[in-house]
């Protein structure tokens, strides 16, 4: 089993380039789907999760061809079934559940289970496909949806869940008329997929706002995109320049994509400034606690929460941290216990009192994010962490070790 290792480093140093977004690479892959042209799409972060939608993809029938970072995708869908096998390894292999109902009008998709995160549920998506026409059966572990024609309607989503959006989104290209999503998902990754999808020829307004129209179209042609920065990892990296007290330009970034996590930090005392090439960020010992609130775009991001607790842990003063989007994201505060962290849970928040310092523990990665905080935690901890079942941090994170050891952290894989 591989385990990643990390020791208490010095300050990091140096400068950092950010990779592809993976969330906007999952569904953008999936939108490829409804092209009847070539697609190139360019920035594809080298990831596990990135696998998988491919293998996904080609078992569905499109040819793929990887190769300096560029996937070409070139489309002829001979299965409408996405299998459980493909599906139990990544949630987001529902996503082609949309683009395989509007272009052939029928998909069977695995159900998606539980994950370390929460319940997780898609009756938002099924809402959605519901609402524009389609029969839904469920049984024997799949979802089936058939229509012989969707047709667009306005579709409220209670909650403006990003997968959903993406979703039904990529169902209404092809339905006849217009499809209103209201309350949907403002996240970045979702204005990339609408300019992606708009490239190769869709009708799509409003992405980026809560409410998205689409109007239905005839075909998709090919076409190239470049992926998005990778808010998540770049925010990842800026928790790791500011907690060891570290001065690290991050490159390729959207200043804009990562406000919350920006004014978060400058609360804390960082220093953050914008370059020419990205932004630096300058830690400094002692920084002060703040209080988070996670919440939909443009609020702080649910995928930094785990980082920002790990930061939280070695703080001046005590911190509340209150997770709103997912019911059960604090598997990780166990792990950071074990390293010496003092955080008590009360139902959806954390109350976390700073100490001076963490101590190396063995520990486990429970998620992606939560492996990512206890990377984060080993850094400025004493002595050695060793961190399990690193699987997960390979599902987000290009080469995390190699960049942090650019970086002067003392970080190593062993198997
Ligand atoms: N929800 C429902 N019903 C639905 C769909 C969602 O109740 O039909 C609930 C979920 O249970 C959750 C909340 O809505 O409590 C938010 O879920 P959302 O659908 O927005 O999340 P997602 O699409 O499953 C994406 C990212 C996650 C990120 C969330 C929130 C991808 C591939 N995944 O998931 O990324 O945390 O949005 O921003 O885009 C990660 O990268 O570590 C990660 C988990």
């Amino acid at each position: 089993m591989t385990k990643i290792i990390v020791e208490k480093s010095p300050a990091l140093k140096g400068t950092v380039k950010i990779s592809g977004a993976k969330n906007s690479v999952l569904p953008i892959i999936a939108a490829s789907l409804l092209s009847s042209g070539e697609v190139f799409i360019d920035d594809i972060p080298e990831l596990e999760d990135v696998n998988v939608i491919i293998e996904l993809i080609k078992y569905l029938g499109a040819e793929c061809t990887l190769k300096d970072g560029k996937l070409r995708i070139m489309v002829d869908i001979k299965d409408v079934e996405a299998p459980y096998d493909l599906v139990k390894k990544m949630r987001a292999s529902f996503l082609v559940m949309g683009p395989i109902l509007a272009k052939l009008g029928h998909a069977r998709i695995s159900m998606p289970g539980g994950c370390a995160i929460g319940t997780r549920p898609i009756d938002l998506h099924l809402k959605g496909f519901q609402t524009l026409g389609a029969n839904i059966n469920i049984g024997h572990g799949y979802v089936e949806a058939t229509a012989k024609k969707l047709i667009g309607k306005k579709v409220y989503l209670d909650f403006p869940s990003v997968g959903a959006t993406e979703n039904i989104m990529m169902a209404a290209v092809f339905a006849d008329g217009v499809t209103a999503i209201e309350n949907a998902a403002e996240e970045p990754e979702i204005v990339d997929l609408a300019n992606f999808l708009n490239k190769m020829g869709a009708n799509i307004k409003g992405a980026g706002t809560d409410t998205i129209r689409i109007e239905g179209v005839k075909e998709l042609k090919g076409t190239e995109h470049t992926v998005i920065p990778d808010r998540i990892e770049a925010g990842t990296y800026m928790v790791a320049a500011a907690m060891t007290g570290g001065n690290v330009l991050i490159e390729n970034v959207i200043i804009d994509h990562i406000k919350p996590v920006i004014a978060k930090l400058t609360e804390c005392g960082v220093v953050i400034t914008e370059e020419a090439n990205g932004i630096r960020v300058k830690g400094k010992k002692n920084y002060k606690a703040v209080d988070i609130k996670t919440l939909p775009y443009p609020g702080f991001p649910t995928d930094m929460q785990a980082q920002m607790m790990a930061m939280m842990s070695c703080a001046k003063g005590t911190s509340v941290i209150i997770e709103t989007v997912f019911e059960n994201r604090f598997m990780h505060v166990d792990e950071l216990k074990r390293m010496g962290a003092n955080i008590k849970i009360e139902g959806r928040s954390a109350v976390v009192t700073g100490i001076d310092h963490l101590s190396g523990a063995e520990v486990k990665a429970t998620d992606l994010r939560a492996g990512a905080a206890l990377v984060l935690a080993g850094l400025v901890a004493d002595g050695k962490t060793v961190i399990n079942d690193v699987h997960h941090i390979d599902r987000g994170y290009v080469k995390i070790e190699d960049r942090l050891s650019k970086l002067g952290a003392i970080i190593y894989r062993e198997e």
